[in-house]
């Protein structure tokens, strides 16, 4: 029965034996942690043997362990370039993040501008930047840190809604820029759509240094190996439309070897690609040229690479199946949420009704379960309607994410049944 069916008796009776529930949960003392998206222990634990690789020597004979090559050995920009599925020519292999990369590539543009004689952002006045919603919160962090105005643009299970995204670049020069997470999307697990991709390749912007911050951090983290979401080369599909400058794309092994000591690599077009190599040969000499032998004799090539991935996903599909069956067994038919069920990425996006998602993550706080906070996945921490949720289902043990789950549909269910009887009123 739908929680609205209910009439204010039914109500009642059901707050209290939901607060008599709550109260027992409190009692146990949990302390659970479903805040970030970070590898659990057993992930971390497949990437241990690449540790025992000592190798130091390139195949064209570069002793890595020494200063120089700017832009990554040989081999590393060919993986790379297979693993972002883009050519080598177009490849930038850089340090130990993707996050890293992004932050310099709009300081970059805020100082130098996007290409040789472009204005600089700085110069330009209020710069404005798109933002697809719910997204990834440390995105909206990087471009709020530069001063920019940050717009929202609403996501659908395509990607983000291509009719505003369009009406809004085609008339405003001073937005710059849009940030997609193009497979697998933080937090809904959405894959965008072949129109989509077309349409942000070739749509007219008023803006001629616009760019599409593409962060395909999830390109290979399928939840099931045997169906991965398709996803069109967005670097192809620019230079086609005639816009082969206008992606900027990142990417890295964080989730797949070990965050915050993994390869992170860029990739762009063939004038960008120039001019960034120019200007960082100014920041620095070449990264850390061990760490990109380490990975390339651990994985081998993109198979060895997506066999490992097989393995993260024997790991994860088990968490994020349970979590969909509680929502589901909880929450199905009560028409008080709504969430996605992705087949890849380290996200679940939650719905409340409006109002509702500051209260639900205090309230699991409050019991011990600590979620990541409510409107971080909007601009400036601020979700308008009070609704969204992340939920991040990798870190904790199987066990304690059934407990953690089930506490969230309780907490759900409670405020909602309290929402409607303050309504009633
Ligand atoms: C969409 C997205 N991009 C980038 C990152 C961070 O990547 P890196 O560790 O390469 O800096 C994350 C981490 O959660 C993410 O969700």
């Amino acid at each position: 029965m739908q929680l609205k069916e209910m009439d204010a008796a039914q109500l009642r009776k059901l707050q209290s034996e939901l607060q008599k529930q709550y109260q027992e949960w409190q009692q146990k003392g949990l302390n659970l942690n479903m805040s970030r998206g970070k590898p659990c222990k057993e992930q971390l634990d497949l990437s241990m043997p690449m540790l025992d690789i000592k190798e130091t020597q390139a195949a064209d004979g570069t002793d890595a362990r020494n200063y120089g090559v700017l832009d990554g050995l040989p081999e590393a920009k060919a993986f790379m370039a297979d693993f972002m599925a883009v050519p080598e020519a177009n490849v930038i292999v850089f340090g130990n993040s993707s996050l890293n990369i992004m932050y310099d590539t709009v300081m970059r543009a805020y100082v130098f501008g996007v290409l040789p004689g472009s204005t600089p952002w700085k110069d330009q006045g209020q710069i404005k930047f798109l933002c697809p919603v719910p997204g990834y919160d440390r995105h909206f962090g990087v471009t709020e840190a530069f001063g920019f105005e940050l717009i929202e643009v609403p996501m659908t299970e395509n990607g983000p809604d291509m009719d505003v995204v369009e009406a809004l670049v085609a008339d405003d020069a001073q937005i710059k820029g849009i940030w997609c997470v193009p497979k697998y999307s933080n937090p809904q697990g959405y894959t965008y759509s072949d129109e989509t991709v077309r349409r942000l390749a070739a749509m007219p912007t008023a803006a001629a240094d616009f760019r599409v911050f593409w962060d395909n951090a999830y390109c290979v983290h399928h939840l099931d190996m045997a169906h991965p979401a398709q996803l069109l080369d967005f670097l192809a599909e620019c230079a086609a439309a005639g816009q082969p400058e206008r992606p900027y794309i990142f990417g890295s092994t964080s989730k797949i070897t070990f965050p915050g000591a993994g390869l992170a690599a860029f990739a762009g077009g063939p004038e960008t690609v120039k001019y960034v190599k120019k200007l960082m040969a100014s920041q620095t000499i070449g990264h850390d040229k061990l760490n990109q032998l380490r990975h390339i004799k651990f994985f081998g090539n993109l198979d060895g690479l997506l066999a490992h991935m097989a393995k993260h996903a024997a790991i994860l599909q088990p968490k994020f199946q349970m979590v969909a069956d509680t929502l589901q067994k909880e929450l199905g038919g009560l028409g008080c949420a709504d969430w996605t069920t992705p087949q890849g990425g380290y996200f679940m996006s939650f719905n409340t009704w409006p109002g509702l998602a500051k209260k639900v993550v205090a309230m699991c706080k409050e019991a011990g379960v600590e979620l990541t906070g409510a409107g971080a996945t909007y601009p400036y921490g601020v979700d308008k309607e009070d609704k969204n949720i992340r939920i991040a289902p990798s870190m904790p043990p199987l066990a304690d994410l059934q407990q953690a789950a089930e506490l969230f549909c309780l907490c759900v269910k409670l405020a909602s049944v309290e929402k409607l009887l303050a309504e009633t009123r």
